[in-house]
């Protein structure tokens, strides 16, 4: 299936420049920084522009994610594609007013099926700060290993953090599915 993907209730589709007055407000609070790695804050127009630039990347695919009833943003999520190894990295993020709905998992379970069926990738994985439990019960909801705990990788905010890993192979997810 060609993009956009969709879902029960979501539509994950490219981002265009005319999304950043929407994305602006929902990416930009201090609760979806904290617990990514990449997500600048304060987060400013600039900073979506410069986004919106780096999703054009072959290797990247950085998705809008939208409600089907009203085509509201309600998040993003991505992929960042390693041809060479057929590997791919998982992310995203939910405004904080979406949160705690299943849009995540929703959305992770289709990006994962769009990584294996379409793309024809062999593994996908996807690492979360350990103060991020949340986002590693939506790995194990699609279905992900834990595969360790890399600790003290990453800093984030002048802090030292640990970085939980999961990934799935191809065959695990055939199997599920
Ligand atoms: C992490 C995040 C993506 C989750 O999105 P979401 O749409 O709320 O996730 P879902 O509703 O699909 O699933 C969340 C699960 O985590 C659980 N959960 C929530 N808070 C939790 C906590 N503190 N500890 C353990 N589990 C938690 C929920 O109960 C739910 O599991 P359940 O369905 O078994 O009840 C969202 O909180 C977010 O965007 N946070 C900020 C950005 C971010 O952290 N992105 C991920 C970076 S790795």
């Amino acid at each position: 299936m060609a993009l956009p993907l969709q879902t029960e209730r979501l539509i994950l589709r490219p981002y265009t420049e005319t999304d950043i007055a929407e994305l602006l407000p929902l990416v930009g609070t201090r609760e979806v920084a904290a617990t990514t790695l990449r997500i600048a804050h304060p987060y400013t127009e600039q900073d979506a522009k410069s986004f919106l630039a780096l999703a054009k990347d072959a290797d990247k695919i950085w998705l809008a994610i939208t409600l089907r009833t009203n085509c509201r943003q309600v998040g993003g999520i991505g992929m960042r594609v390693d041809q060479e190894h057929k590997h791919a990295e998982l992310g995203y993020w939910l405004g904080k007013p979406y949160w705690g709905k299943g849009y995540a998992t929703e959305a992770s379970r289709e990006m994962i099926r769009y990584g294996f069926e379409d793309l024809g990738l062999h593994r996908i994985f996807a690492t979360h700060f350990k103060h991020n439990p949340a986002s590693g019960r939506v790995l194990k909801k699609v279905g992900m290993r834990y595969e360790g705990c890399q600790r003290e990788h990453l800093v984030k905010w002048g802090e030292f953090v640990d970085s939980e890993m999961y990934g799935l192979l191809r065959q695990e997810w055939e199997v599920g599915e």
